[in-house]
């Protein structure tokens, strides 16, 4: 489906700002995920903006570099201009240069984070801080605070599906505290995407990092999801 440039009737113009249209309380389907739901929203709201020179310094930003090359094959490799576009657990909008570099003619953005959306609002509106050195992006942009894994988004979205391509990147895994989540991601990835769409997805690998910490490498993820071991030190602490 191939629609959504600036001017297109059904979608809002690139020159006016995104609105959150919804916002949802998790409401899991049980305690353990109502919990855990909130917990990675919280962690993620709070993570503020990092600096150019905050992110060069992080002791993990060559991690980083690989993960957004991956990412930029990956959209590259499947955009066609034009392509409407659902960001599944958008974050802080990161991913919006790749998908304005491969000419994406609609984005819908969703991430359970609303501070993490108030940074991707203020990223697409071109209104960040001083190290915005970009034009405004070209398509129109629908951004939305929700839990993409246990809302029906195909209620949500019904005025914006089908979707050329679905993309989740470094997310899915959070739909898997129950099964009824992850249920209701496949369903709204398959129900979204038109016939012949794409999905794109990234995650870790569990039986790499189990693999890791059996070999004595000892993981330290400043998180609440990861408690510290054996008093590491300092050059073991890796921030996320
Ligand atoms: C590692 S970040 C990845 C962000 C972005 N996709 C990227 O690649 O830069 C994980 C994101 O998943 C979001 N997330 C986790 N659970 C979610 C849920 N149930 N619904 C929507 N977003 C969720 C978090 O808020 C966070 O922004």
């Amino acid at each position: 489906m191939k629609r959504g440039y600036p001017g297109s009737p059904s979608n809002s113009s690139a020159s006016s700002p995104p609105k959150s249209r919804l916002k949802y309380t998790p409401k899991g389907d049980a305690d353990f995920s109502n919990d855990f739901v909130q917990r990675v929203a919280d962690h993620y709201s709070a993570r503020t903006n990092q600096t150019l020179e905050e992110r060069e310094a992080s002791p993990i930003i060559h991690l980083k570099k690989l993960n957004n090359w991956i990412k930029s094959v990956l959209v590259q490799q499947h955009t066609e201009q034009g392509d409407a576009v659902l960001d599944l657990a958008c974050g802080k909008g990161g991913d919006l240069i790749k998908w304005d570099k491969a000419k994406a003619g609609y984005y819908v953005g969703i991430d359970i984070a609303e501070g993490s959306m108030e940074d991707c609002r203020t990223r697409y509106n071109g209104d960040a801080d001083h190290h915005q050195r970009r034009k405004k992006f070209t398509f129109p942009a629908r951004l939305i605070c929700g839990d993409c894994f246990e809302l029906r988004l195909d209620e949500v979205l019904a005025d914006d599906a089908p979707f050329d391509i679905v993309s989740c990147q470094f997310a899915l895994h959070y739909s898997w505290s129950t099964e009824a989540r992850a249920r209701r991601a496949l369903s709204n990835i398959s129900t979204l995407l038109r016939p012949g769409g794409t999905f794109i997805g990234t995650m870790p690998d569990a039986n790499v990092i189990i693999k890791k910490l059996r070999e004595g490498f000892v993981l330290c993820l400043s998180n609440i999801f990861f408690p510290m071991k054996n008093n590491p030190s300092k050059d073991q602490i890796y921030k996320s």
